[in-house]
């Protein structure tokens, strides 16, 4: 069997950060592992930058430093997440091997004396890579602190070089067999682009003018699936020593550089880093991204996951970096729990005294044990230990949002109508807007099998293929409810447009028999909306308005539940709604302000029976099921009651609630929720 999540967990949530022993004399080693008990750590990530401190000059190995750390911590029964160190090349393979260092679009080259300096269509690097990520498979793999491995670093670099456009011809052969498909699919007839012979096609480098759109697209691809290569050779080496220790790579949050569906799926473990901006001091903004990431996490895993990294305080990389505010730090943490997450790590254990993260916090930072920051580390640890039975429980959801990398790296081109839209821009709002009512959402890609699904929201999908279109028409014509965000459909694989402006069959769907024209707005244009009562919306608080786009559309059977008013479009639909099949499907030809677009989605919601964990939840209360428990988030930095509907104990504190749940700034409850009194119980019958 596939080793798992539950092979690292073992029934308890994992708790603990990347931990550099490297950086420290050795007498440093005990000291931390002696505070890492005290503060219920169990996982550290170990070797994540070791390479050259493992590998000091090509083909040497310097193991011993490394036997004594992992001896070490197993001594104090801590876990390690071994790391292979291939993100950070050492000096001497750039220095003795320049063609493993990657190029820019200019072809200037990018140098080490930081980190993630290789190309990744170096065979040069790959060898080396496989040669180090195997030995430690060798020498770690009985090891008893083993639980995990972790393949590089962040996988994200791109390289221009010829040994990347030699590797991007054999890709691009493997995709479209002759050159007559792929002068089709890059619609090179287009400014006289036409290719002759493979050796002429090159990666997208700096050009005079705007680039092939599809030729771009394709390099995406490529340079996904080319990283891709290079995690799963590595993860093969492992697999084939440990077949008992399963395997991961952390993601980027949100990250573009990865298709992260297609990734996912060869990972055993799903982790990701989250790194949400705390300068808000409501912090809805970093809990809302938060909340997207983890729902998209735990859907790339299909259950739980692993928060690999996060911060403790203040990153290092914003322009003005602040810290967390008292209780931001659970607060985030416990968020992550109750979305899906079987452990909590941090970047880092120990913050550095040198080197380019040296202001970035840790778990113990420089002002150590004493440190209000340690305190609030040792504290969540202990609470973490006392919610040991969530581990491995499922999340339930009955709304999918539609996120899809091909959309996203599509919609990035040059000379589209708008460069104020952009994918994420949508996804955010309408996720956002779906968390703030509290309707637990998973992530899907536009093919997945979404008949589980009460709701299906797609906020923007540039880009959707055949085969997505099939799947949702056919989920509406089944009975499923879908809201649909303006410009999606537009394209087809190969970013050719669709006719009508919009994929007939979703157009069908929608009850819209044309997209006229795009009409996108400019920074700080307002237009308004006329909601008509067959919106069935209240409570949105002023005006309908919207700020970014518009279109003018024909409808052919929807019915319009809001038109724009004024400017260039005035009574033309902007939201509209239609039957077909056994099914609903809205669209949304703008995105609306956040009020309106709350309500709509809320509406959309109701109508398809999606309803949150609790009724009357107060505004900045984030409320999620997972397994039998109930979390409760304040969000707020004023202190909340929630009501409850049963009476329930909390687990965090032990106490039993009987009406509400009084719940501090930024305070969490996980509750137990009493099964409901049967009528026929109280009676005594
Ligand atoms: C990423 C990296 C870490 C560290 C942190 C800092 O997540 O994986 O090595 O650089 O960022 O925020």
């Amino acid at each position: 069997m596939t080793p798992s999540l539950h092979d690292v967990t073992r029934g308890r949530l994992l708790y603990g950060g990347d931990h550099n022993p490297e950086q420290w004399p050795e007498e440093v080693w005990h000291e931390d592992v002696a505070l890492m008990r005290e503060a219920g750590v169990n996982l550290v990530t170990v070797g994540v930058f070791s390479w050259a401190r493992i590998e000091p000059r090509p083909g040497a190995r310097e193991f011993d430093w490394l036997d004594r750390v992992l001896d070490l911590l197993h001594g104090a029964g801590i876990g390690v997440c071994l790391a292979t160190p291939t993100a950070s090349p050492p000096p001497w393979m750039g220095a003795r091997h320049p063609e493993t260092l990657p190029r820019d679009e200019t072809g200037a080259t990018v140098w080490y004396g930081s980190r993630n300096h290789f190309c990744a269509s170096s065979p040069v690097y790959r060898e080396y890579a496989l040669r180090i990520a195997a030995d430690l498979a060798d020498r770690y793999g009985d090891h008893p602190a083993l639980r995990l491995w972790h393949v590089n670093n962040e996988y994200g670099t791109s390289c221009w070089c010829d040994e990347t456009a030699r590797h991007f011809r054999r890709w691009l052969r493997a995709r479209y067999g002759d050159l007559e498909a792929l002068n089709g699919a890059w619609g090179t007839a287009f400014w006289s682009q036409r290719y002759d012979s493979w050796e002429e096609i090159v990666p997208p480098r700096r050009t005079q003018y705007l680039a092939n759109p599809t030729q771009t697209l394709d390099f995406r691809r490529f340079t996904s699936d080319a990283l891709l290569e290079c995690f799963v050779a590595e993860r093969d080496a492992l697999a084939e020593r440990t077949p008992h220790v399963p395997v991961t790579t952390n993601f980027m949050p949100l990250f573009v550089g990865q298709d992260g569906w297609t990734w996912a799926e060869h990972q055993d473990v799903v982790s990701v880093d989250l790194y949400p901006d705390p300068a808000d001091p409501d912090g809805p903004d970093g809990a809302a991204l938060g909340a997207l990431v983890q729902d998209l996490t735990r859907s790339q895993a299909r259950g739980p996951w692993l928060l690999m990294e996060q911060a403790a305080g203040a990153v290092n990389w914003r322009g003005v970096n602040r810290p967390k505010p008292e209780g931001l730090m659970r607060l985030w943490s416990l968020q992550a729990v109750a979305r899906g997450a079987d452990g909590i790590c941090f970047f880092q254990w120990r913050q550095s005294r040198q080197g380019s993260e040296k202001f970035h916090s840790a778990m113990l930072p420089h002002a150590g044990r004493r440190s209000r920051l340690f305190g609030r580390v040792r504290g969540l640890g202990a609470e973490l230990g006392a919610l040991s039975e969530v581990t491995g429980a499922s999340v339930p959801a009955g709304t999918a949002v539609l996120h899809d990398w091909n959309a996203w790296w599509a919609g990035l081109q040059q000379g589209r109508p708008s460069d104020r839209l952009t994918h994420t821009g949508p996804l955010r709002a309408w996720h956002r807007a779906l968390w703030e009512r509290n309707l637990t959402c998973d992530l899907a890609r536009p093919e997945a099998d979404l008949s589980g699904y009460a709701l299906v929201a797609a906020p923007h999908l540039y880009l959707l293929t055949d085969e997505a279109l099939d799947n949702l028409a056919a989920y509406v014509h089944g009975g499923g409810t879908l809201v649909c965000g303006f410009f999606t459909g537009v394209a087809d694989a190969d970013d050719r447009i669709r006719e009508g402006g919009m994929d007939a069959r979703l157009r069908e769907v929608l009850g819209i028999d044309l997209v006229h024209e795009w009409w996108p707005m400019a920074e700080g244009e307002t237009q308004h909306l006329t909601l008509h009562p067959a919106a069935g919306i209240s409570g949105a608080a002023g005006p309908a308005t919207a700020d970014l786009w518009r279109e003018d559309v024909e409808t052919a059977g929807a019915e319009a539940v809001a038109s724009y008013r004024g400017g260039e479009l005035d009574g033309r639909p902007a939201v509209t709604r239609h039957t077909f099949g056994a099914g609903t499907a809205w669209y949304l030809t703008t995105l609306p302000d956040p009020d309106t677009l709350r309500a709509l989605l809320g509406r959309a919601a109701h109508e398809a029976g999606v309803r949150p964990p609790l009724p009357d939840l107060p505004t900045g209360v984030e409320a999620v099921r997972r397994g039998g428990l109930l979390f409760l988030l304040n969000h707020r930095r004023e202190p909340v009651a929630v009501p409850l509907r049963v009476p329930a104990t909390d687990l965090l504190t032990g106490r039993r609630h009987e009406r509400g749940v009084p719940l501090d700034r930024h305070g969490v409850a996980v509750l137990r929720e009493e099964p409901p009194a049967r009528e026929g119980l109280r009676e005594g019958r």
